[in-house]
């Protein structure tokens, strides 16, 4: 592959909220996916069916590649820099995951002279509209005139490939420019998308080193920037570049103007140094130290800040599949955040976790007419992928029939009320875990055996679709249904229950309703093999031989029609091992070896799911050397683009997975009802390591090494339960 399409990815500067891939400023000779993205502002594309059946979605939304905003070229007494021309005498790109920034320092020369080009880029946490460059030439040997010409060019379009499903196959313009126009030392693009007609502005202004002139071009605007230079001497300019949008506000323009004149008042040091104090206070809480070993510390430390660069913390926008950082799955929101992405950030930011999950309290309305759409009399069903809130998924074997989805949003839900005791957002939450629930009371079916049983959905594992009774499904929904009967007796108790319960006309008589069902859920299980069954049919098909598979047929999604791989016992992803992973409560230690073994040896990880999943359970059943292989695999995922299409963005859900293999893997923890649980273990490759947790306001410091421990770093004291030993942390 590319390595230069993988480090346009790996280099992107994100903030959550816009995303700005690591390309060159002066262009690129061959192919570059030159993105610049804002989370969750889409537009729409028809969904077009050869045979279209009642329900699938018309339209779906699409992450538009945003106006070029990063493009700088340079001349020296006319003659244009590029990589691809004169003689590149050094070239290097660092990202500071403590500054919150990149760089690029370059030695360049051609027959004029000698020349060091160092560029920063930051896109703010503390403002973040803002995308900063500062770019600086210094000449070595050169006298002469130094030439710099920024662009916003609205000529763009989004990245395709036809023969990839994981990006969108066919090319749209999806921005058109509606005006450009220059005030004062101010540029000015404002956009709208083609269908869903959203609008974009961007405004711009400079602090330049030299004579500035502003033009209005026919896709956008351009500044020159021109000065004479002698040896020695440098031009630096500032590009304050502001993006604002109308999902997020009125009138972005007058937003962007407003954000333009206060950053540029405050100027990028200032700017640069507000970046470094957020950086502080995100590494006090998100840190995780592994003595012994610089890769690993390096790895975890780039996927822990890629974690933050790619989550959205409006309630407008969520964490898509691959965050700000690439095309991949079109922007779009899935099951990723809930499972992998939401605890890294319950237990370092839960003011972020509070914001993932207001995004679907805010989009519960999508989820009510989706559960219509699919033929439910009541509750909300959440869409498989989505942007704004409405189904977009055109596949539904592998995609809507993911019902499962549902029951890990009311997990989040469950887990953050048990990680802050938030009563004040649970009153407003307690909407989305009663409306769950009465979906999967409206979807179980009571069968002969007075048994529970949910038909035709697809569990995690997407090589085996549309089924009766997914182990992982059926114990989601129960946990669903049961979690909502506690949460919502606790708020009644606080006298927090009405505003949910009002507004959705519900009965306390639904509880009874949800308890029945949740209790006497059917979870398949198999005697002979003394292990969960995937779902009713699964054991009975033959098992795929995955010795025997070529290297070159993985993934197997690329090389086989979906059928012939429903017929197998193949798995491109933890289903059952999960479930096991997440409600562990009531599953003997032997069913969780015994299933643990059977499907580690059916699963080709085919998906960025899987591994860590695996690797956390190695960790818990005590198969020390596998969880620290399926550790290391999941640590460097994207930094050694294991899945070999890094290039389309960062698998996110895998980065979360980092985390949760040192802290739920490696350290054992879990968060229940009646507190944080630890069980430690330490790979022998390691001298120690440690990490921390925010619960119930305090903040933690887990240290596992020769003598662990756990200590309270501020707040207020705190139980836990170290190998089922309750302590108390003070
Ligand atoms: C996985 C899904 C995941 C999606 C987005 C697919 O390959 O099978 O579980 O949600 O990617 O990351």
């Amino acid at each position: 592959m590319n390595d230069r399409l993988l480090e346009e990815t790996l280099y992107h500067v994100a903030n959550g909220y816009i995303g700005v891939r690591g390309c060159f400023e002066e262009g690129h000779k061959g192919e570059s996916i030159r993105g610049c993205y804002i989370n969750g502002f889409y537009d729409t594309v028809p969904l077009n069916y050869p045979e279209k059946l009642y329900g699938f979605p018309d339209e779906a939304q699409r992450l538009v590649n945003l106006p070029d905003v990063q493009t700088i070229r340079l001349f020296m007494d006319g003659e244009e820099f590029s990589l691809f021309s004169g003689e590149v005498l050094g070239h290097k790109r660092k990202l500071d995951t403590q500054k919150g920034v990149t760089y690029r320092d370059i030695l360049w020369k051609n027959e004029k002279g000698t020349f060091e080009i160092k560029i920063t880029r930051m896109a703010s946490f503390v403002h973040p509209e803002l995308f900063l460059i500062v770019y600086s030439v210094k000449s070595v040997d050169f006298s002469g005139e130094i030439e710099l010409a920024c662009n916003i060019n609205c000529d763009v379009s989004n990245f395709t490939d036809e023969n990839d499903p994981r990006v969108a196959s066919e090319k749209i313009k999806h921005i058109f420019m509606d005006t450009n126009k220059i005030v004062g030392d101010v540029s000015i693009v404002e956009c709208k998308t083609a269908v869903s007609k959203l609008g974009l502005s961007i405004c711009r202004q400079f602090v330049a080193g030299g004579d500035i002139a502003h033009f209005a071009t026919k896709n956008g605007c351009e500044t020159r920037i021109k000065s004479k230079i002698l040896p020695n001497q440098s031009l630096t300019t500032e590009v304050y570049t502001i993006l604002s949008d109308t999902r997020r506000r009125n009138n972005p323009t007058q937003h962007a103007l407003e954000k333009l004149n206060e950053c540029f008042n405050l100027g990028a040091e200032n700017l640069l140094q507000g970046q470094a104090d957020f950086l502080a206070d995100f590494w006090m809480c998100a840190r995780v130290d592994i003595g012994g070993c610089d890769e690993l510390n390096d790895g975890m430390e780039f996927n822990l800040y890629q974690l933050l660069q790619s989550a959205g913390r409006d309630g407008i926008s969520n964490v898509a599949s691959k965050g700000v950082s690439g095309e991949g799955y079109e922007g779009h929101y899935f099951w990723d955040t809930e499972i992998y992405i939401f605890p890294f950030f319950l237990f370092t930011q839960p003011e972020t976790a509070k914001q993932l999950l207001r995004f679907r309290l805010n989009t519960l309305d999508g989820a009510r007419n989706h559960a219509i759409v699919m033929g439910h009399k009541k509750g909300a069903l959440y869409p498989w992928r989505t942007i704004s809130g409405s189904e977009c998924s055109s596949f539904f074997p592998a995609g809507s029939a993911q019902y499962h989805l549902t029951g890990d949003v009311a997990h989040a839900f469950i887990q953050y009320y048990y990680a802050t005791d938030d009563l004040d957002f649970m009153q407003y939450g307690l909407e989305v875990l009663l409306e769950t629930a009465r979906l999967w009371l409206d979807t179980a079916n009571l069968g002969s055996d007075r048994k529970y049983h949910i038909h035709s959905v697809t569990g995690p594992d997407e090589y085996t679709c549309c089924v009766s009774d997914n182990y992982y499904t059926n114990r989601t929904a129960q946990h669903n249904l049961l979690g909502a009967v506690e949460v919502y007796a606790r708020l009644k108790k606080a006298g927090l229950h009405s505003f949910a319960s009002d507004k959705i006309n519900f009965d306390e008589s639904e509880l009874l309703e949800f308890a029945r069902v949740g209790n006497a859920m059917f979870l398949p299980y198999d005697e002979k093999l003394g292990i969960h069954a995937q779902d009713s049919s699964f054991l009975t098909k033959p098992v795929w031989n995955l010795d025997d598979t070529p290297k070159e047929k993985f993934p197997l999604l690329l090389h086989y029609h979906p059928l012939y791989l429903y017929r197998f016992q193949v798995c491109k992803q933890a289903d059952t091992v999960l479930s096991h992973f997440l409600f562990e409560d009531g599953v003997s230690e032997d069913v969780l070896r015994k299933s643990y073994l059977y499907y580690d040896k059916i699963t080709t990880h085919d998906s960025s799911l899987s591994v860590c999943v695996f690797g956390i359970m190695a960790s818990r059943l005590g198969f020390y050397e596998k969880a620290y292989s399926y550790f290391s695999e999941t640590v460097r995922g994207d930094l050694d683009n294991t899945h070999g299409n890094t290039k389309d963005g960062l698998h996110v859900a895998n980065l979360g997975g980092s985390w949760l293999a040192v802290a739920c893997g490696f350290a054992g923890l879990r968060l229940r009802k009646n507190g944080l649980h630890f069980r430690f273990s330490l790979p022998k490759q390691w001298e120690e390591y440690s990490f921390r947790v925010r619960y119930h306001g305090s903040l933690l410091k887990v240290s596992v090494g020769k003598e662990s421990k756990v200590e309270l770093l501020s707040g207020g004291s705190v139980t836990v339960f170290i190998d089922g030993v309750e302590t108390k942390i003070k």
